[in-house]
């Protein structure tokens, strides 16, 4: 692809180089690890990783598409589940793909921003999960045109995304200085409330819209799920976040970022999901 040069690297992490991408997390094998147990924690807050009106989509086999897939983890876990259904995941560099995988899972390096490489009226199901830090607001409506064009008609596409908001609760002001790095490179952190409205505008029928948040202060598994997460992103965002969030590293990193997530869990800080799931008219 023409806007693909070599990766950069800031401080010590890998990053794309992607001369349209304004995505500001890293890509290197760290973040890969992040997000194999982001999609683990997040498919059992969702209880699943279809939203439940569209499980029984594969009750019979059917070809499903990741957009942003990242490692790969939702591709490779839904290929294991349904093996009879066929599984392709796309990104922006092949260097997120895993190199172990099932006959019916495939990896392609694609940009949703410049035109996924399939053609229309491909798919039976469309995901695409955690691109706020991606997209540029005015580029939303035409990335959902993208995921409406490679779906079949009657498809479905999966959406869901991380809110951004900023409450009381933000006493360590980790969400105000990840809304300021999405908002200084023109994106929405909030897009997520948005996204309802961008599947209707692009012609889907929004079938299902469901709102999740989590308390990191909870005493509960799936909080501790959070946790070890937000450690693991904080790390991730650290290039771009670390003078802000000023981070004390006085005893090494990690005790640093242990410490950061106690202050999260203290001051019951929350993260919000949308979660939305529509239908391409027939
Ligand atoms: C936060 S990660 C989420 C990964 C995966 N969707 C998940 O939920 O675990 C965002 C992913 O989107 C990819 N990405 C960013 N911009 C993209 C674009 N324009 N087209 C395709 N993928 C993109 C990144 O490379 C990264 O792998």
């Amino acid at each position: 692809m023409s806007d693909i040069s070599a990766p950069k690297t800031l401080g010590n992490r890998r990053f794309h180089n992607v001369e349209t991408s304004t995505y500001w997390l890293p890509n290197d094998e760290s973040e890969l690890d992040r997000l194999d147990e982001y999609h683990f924690t997040l498919k059992d807050f969702f209880e699943g990783n279809v939203l439940g009106p569209g499980k029984s989509l594969f009750e019979k086999p059917v070809k499903a598409l990741d957009v942003g897939c990242g490692p790969g983890t939702w591709v490779l876990d839904m290929s294991t589940e349904y093996p009879k259904s066929d599984f392709t995941g796309v990104d922006l560099r092949d260097v997120t793909f895993p190199t172990k995988k099932a006959s019916n899972s495939h990896f392609l390096v694609g940009n949703v921003l410049t035109g996924l490489p399939f053609p229309d009226n491909t798919f039976d199901f469309v995901q695409m999960r955690l691109l706020v830090a991606a997209i540029r607001v005015e580029e939303w409506p035409s990335a959902m045109k993208e995921l409406m064009r490679v779906t079949k008609p009657g498809g479905l596409i999966q959406s869901i995304e991380i809110d951004l908001k900023v409450d009381e609760n933000d006493k360590t002001g980790l969400v105000k200085a990840m809304c300021d790095a999405c908002t200084s490179r023109g994106q929405d952190p909030r897009v997520a409330i948005r996204i309802k409205d961008l599947l209707t505008e692009a012609g889907a029928q929004v079938l299902h819209t469901e709102r999740r948040e989590v308390n990191l202060g909870g005493d509960d598994a799936l909080a501790t799920k959070f946790i070890s997460v937000s450690k693991n992103s904080i790390h991730s965002m650290l290039p771009v976040l670390g003078p802000i969030l000023n981070i004390d590293e006085s005893e090494g990193l990690d005790k640093g970022l242990d410490r950061f997530c106690d202050r999260l869990r203290k001051s019951e800080s929350r993260w919000y999901y949308s979660a939305n799931l529509a239908q391409k008219p027939e």
